[in-house]
């Protein structure tokens, strides 16, 4: 809230008129759960650095509870980075020793030689967290960079999430993706990639990682939402996470 510089009630109203966004409010609430519920599992199994690729507001490094003991680095487009640093020093937030900024954008410029100058070490057990990212990509900024994310030498783990192809979904999931697609797009971000969860599986497996674990919304509802599990719908959003070790 503070970074946004909104205020709770405006933001519960807004939400609440437009209660068709419900799904998707929900659904990047539990992929920011699951992914911080992974890297807290992870850290205790050593990893010492955290990657959170295309940040946006992402306040995670500001608020973690792993102190020196996990490095963090925030990548982003260069604009949007500078944009969030703007909004952090009005919010007065602090920028916390174990955070370095990596701008970097996916489809022109190499991960690897960004996070190099930023400082990050690729012998050290990393986590990378890739949330509400992948769809606005190109397969080809997708593959480099999960192909980066298997070479890590001290193993790696990536949560993030997709969709699948909007031509499977049912009618009303269909217009329910078609309306909030227009939306994006008409914000300069057109969602590009979708997967279909077993091919995705087959080819993070072919590039390195050695476990994939993939949330369907059945899966997620029965986890997260159970209350509400027979009613919701089998195909949409997915969440997943992968290891390299
Ligand atoms: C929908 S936001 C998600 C933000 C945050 N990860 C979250 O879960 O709320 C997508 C983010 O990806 C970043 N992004 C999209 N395409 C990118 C690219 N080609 N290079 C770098 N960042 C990109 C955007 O700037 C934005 O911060």
């Amino acid at each position: 809230m503070a970074i946004l510089g909104g205020d709770a009630e405006t933001v519960v109203r807004e939400a609440e008129e437009q209660p068709t966004r419900r799904l998707m409010r929900m659904f990047i609430a539990v992929r920011t759960r699951f992914a911080e519920d992974a890297l807290a599992a992870a850290v205790r199994g050593g990893v010492r650095q955290l990657v959170v690729l295309g940040a946006g507001l992402d306040t995670f490094a500001y608020r973690s509870p792993f102190g020196e003991k996990l490095r963090i680095f925030e990548v982003d487009y260069p604009a949007t980075q500078e944009w969030k640093r703007g909004r952090l020093a009005e919010a007065e937030i602090t920028v916390p020793g174990w955070l370095t900024f990596a701008p970097v954008d996916f489809e022109r410029q190499s991960l690897h030689a960004g996070l190099a100058a930023a400082g990050f070490d690729p012998s050290a057990q990393t986590f990378f967290t890739w949330l509400g990212v992948v769809p606005y990509l190109s397969g080809e900024a997708i593959w480099a960079t999960l192909g980066f994310i298997a070479g890590v030498g001290g193993g790696a783990h990536v949560v993030f999430d997709y969709s699948d192809p909007p031509e499977t979904l049912s009618a009303e999931m269909r217009a329910l993706h078609d309306a909030r697609a227009a939306r994006v797009e008409a914000a300069g971000e057109a969602w590009v990639s979708y997967f279909e969860a077993d091919k995705l599986r087959e080819r993070l497996m072919g590039i390195g990682f050695r476990e994939v674990e993939d949330l369907g919304p059945a899966e997620i509802a029965a986890k997260y939402f159970p209350e509400r599990a027979r009613k919701g719908p089998n195909r949409g959003g997915h969440i997943v996470r992968a290891g390299t070790i």
